[in-house]
C-alpha cells in the first residue's frame, strides 16, 4: 500500500509532487472540499475535487466515515488552516459508510456517548490525540527504564498469590461452570478451579518482581493487572496497567528519587512528542471550563501545568505531618477534615489528598512512612512500631498515582507481619526464599499508567483514557 501518512505531508511534503493519501472521511464541503484524517494527526488533509469532472455517484458516496483512497498533486493551499492540500485526480472509495446510519456526525459528541460507542471513538479528534498520547507515554517509560539498564520483566497474568493481600481477585477457571468442583459441604470450591489449584488474575506483579530484582538488579513491569473492587469511580478500572519497578540495594529516599525522575521524563517526553495533541487537549479542556463558574476553573491550564510539575520538586512529607496539617486546617471551618482531629491511623480520603495537593502545597506530594495498620505486608518496618516504609504519591487532579515502599528484607520481621495480617507463610514460600538467601535492602513501586494518562491529557475519567475499559458490568468490546 503505497500511501503517505497525512502528518508527514502537512509537516512538510514537497509541492508540485504526486501523492496518494488513505483515510476516513470527516467532512465533505460543497461537493468540492474533503477533510481527510488517517489518524496520524488531529490536523485533516484538504482534498480538492474537480467535480465538474468527477462521477455523479461517485461523488454520492464520498460521505462522513467512508474510507477513500486519493491520488493527486500536493500543492500550496490558499485556504486558510491548511499550508498544502491536494489537488486529486483520482478517487477510490475503499469502503463505504451510510451517512444514515453512522452515528458519529460532524460536531461536537459527549464523552458519555462516545463511551456508548468505543468501537468508533477512536475516529474524533479528542480519542485520537488521547491515544496517541498514551502511546507516546507507554514508549517513554520503556525508554527511561531502557536506558537504565532495568530488565523488563514479564510477571504472570494467571497466579496463585494474593500480591497486595487485599482479596480483591478475580478468579481463574477452567471447570465445566455446570459441573463445578465441589468441596464436601457442597459448595463451589474455588481452591480447585484451575487445573485442580486454586488461581487468579494478577492484581500486581510486585511479588514476582521482587524474585527478578533479587537477581538482575533493576527490573521493571508493564502489563495488564485487575481488580476485583466493585468501584464505580472516575479514578478506578477492573483491568487497569501497571508499571512496577523494583530496585535492589535502593532505600526509600532512591524510590523516590526514581519515582519522581520517572514521572517527569515521560511527561517531558510527551510535551516534546505530542506538542500538537496536548495542545489540542488544553484547548478542549479550555472550552470546557467555560462552563463552568469563574471560582471552580483551574487556575492553570493543561499545558502549565505539566510544565509546573516538571519545574518543581515533588513535596516530601511524612504521613504524620500530613495529618497535622489537615488537623489544622480542619480549624480554619473546614468541617469537611473535621474527622480526621480524632484519629492518627486513617487512611486519608480522596477529599484530603485533594486538599494536600490543590489546596495546601499545590504540587506533587509525596507522602511517607504511613501506619503499618493501613498498608500491605511487605512493607518495611520502622522503629517506631507503628509506621511503615511506604510512600504515595498524590497528583493534583488525579490524587494516588503511584504507591511503593521499601520492603522487609529481615525474614523475622516479615514472618511476623504477615502472621499478625493473616496472611498464609506457606504459599509464600518462594517469595520468602528471596530473605532467607542473599537477602538485602530493595524498594520499587506502581505507578498506575491510566491516572498517568489522566493527567497527560487532562481527561476527566479513566474511562476515557484506555481504550476498551473494564468496570463493573462492562466488558463487551
Ligand atoms: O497502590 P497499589 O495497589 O500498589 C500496588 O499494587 C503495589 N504492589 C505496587 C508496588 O509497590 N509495586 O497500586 C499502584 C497504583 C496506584 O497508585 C494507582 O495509580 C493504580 O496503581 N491503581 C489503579 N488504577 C486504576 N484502577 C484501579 N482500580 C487501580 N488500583 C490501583
Ligand atoms: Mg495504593
Amino acid at each position: 500500500s503505497q500511501r503517505t501518512k497525512i502528518k508527514a505531508l502537512l509537516a512538510g511534503g514537497q509541492t508540485g509532487t504526486e501523492v496518494t493519501v488513505k483515510g476516513w472521511v470527516r467532512t465533505f464541503r460543497n461537493n468540492q472540499f474533503i477533510a481527510l484524517n488517517d489518524g496520524s494527526t488531529n490536523n485533516n488533509l484538504q482534498i480538492v475535487v474537480d467535480f465538474q469532472n468527477t462521477d455523479e455517484a461517485l461523488l454520492k458516496r464520498i460521505t462522513t466515515g467512508a474510507a477513500i483512497a486519493v491520488t493527486g498533486q500536493l500543492i500550496e493551499s490558499l485556504g486558510k488552516g491548511q499550508t498544502v492540500e491536494v489537488k486529486a485526480t483520482s478517487i477510490e472509495i475503499l469502503g463505504d459508510s451510510d451517512p444514515e446510519k453512522y452515528p458519529l456526525q460532524p460536531k461536537k459528541h459527549s464523552l458519555e456517548f462516545l463511551r456508548e460507542i468505543a468501537h468508533l471513538r477512536f475516529r474524533t479528534n479528542t480519542f485520537g490525540a488521547v491515544f496517541r498520547v498514551r502511546n507516546s507515554l507507554a514508549f517513554a517509560v520503556h525508554k527511561f527504564f531502557q536506558e537504565q539498564g532495568f530488565v523488563y520483566l514479564h510477571t504472570p497474568i494467571i497466579t496463585a498469590s494474593d500480591a497486595e493481600g487485599a482479596g480483591e481477585m478475580f478468579h481463574v477457571t477452567n471447570f465445566d461452570i455446570g459441573n463445578p468442583p465441589r468441596t464436601e459441604s457442597g459448595e463451589v470450591d474455588f481452591k480447585q478451579d484451575f487445573f485442580g489449584r486454586a488461581a487468579n488474575l494478577t492484581v500486581s506483579g510486585q511479588l514476582e518482581g521482587e524474585l527478578g530484582a533479587m537477581a538482575l538488579s533493576d527490573i521493571y513491569t508493564f502489563g495488564p493487572t485487575f481488580r476485583a473492587e466493585n468501584s464505580n469511580t472516575t479514578r478506578h478500572l477492573a483491568e487497569f496497567w501497571m508499571i512496577e519497578p523494583e530496585m535492589a540495594f535502593y532505600d526509600l529516599n532512591d524510590n523516590m528519587d526514581m519515582a519522581e525522575a520517572l514521572l517527569k521524563y515521560v511527561i517531558s517526553y510527551a510535551l516534546e512528542h505530542n506538542k500538537e495533541d496536548i495542545e489540542f487537549l488544553t484547548q478542549r479542556l479550555l472550552e470546557e471550563e467555560k462552563q463552568k463558574p469563574q471560582q471552580e476553573r483551574s487556575e492553570l491550564n493543561l499545558l502549565d501545568k505539566l510544565q509546573f510539575c516538571l519545574d518543581n520538586d515533588f513535596m516530601r512529607i511524612t504521613y504524620t505531618e500530613a495529618i497535622d496539617i489537615l488537623r489544622d486546617s480542619s480549624h480554619n471551618k473546614k468541617k469537611k477534615f473535621q474527622y480526621l482531629i480524632e484519629g492518627w491511623g486513617a487512611d486519608l480520603q480522596s477529599e484530603h489528598e485533594r486538599y494536600l495537593v490543590e489546596k495546601h502545597f499545590k504540587k506533587p506530594v509525596i507522602l511517607t512512612d504511613y501506619p503499618k495498620e493501613i498498608k500491605a505486608f511487605y512493607m518495611r518496618q520502622n522503629d517506631d512500631g507503628k509506621t511503615v516504609r511506604a510512600m504515595d504519591i498524590l497528583f493534583p487532579g488525579i490524587g494516588e498515582i503511584v504507591g511503593g515502599s521499601q520492603r522487609e528484607e529481615r525474614l523475622d520481621r516479615l514472618e511476623q507481619r504477615m502472621n499478625e495480617m493473616h496472611i498464609p507463610t506457606e504459599e509464600l514460600w518462594w517469595y520468602l526464599d528471596t530473605r532467607r538467601f542473599g537477602a538485602c535492602p530493595h524498594a520499587g513501586f506502581g505507578l498506575g499508567f491510566e491516572r498517568l494518562v489522566l493527567f497527560v491529557t487532562g481527561m476527566g475519567n479513566i474511562r476515557d483514557v484506555i481504550p476498551f475499559p473494564r468496570f463493573p458490568k462492562n466488558a463487551e468490546f
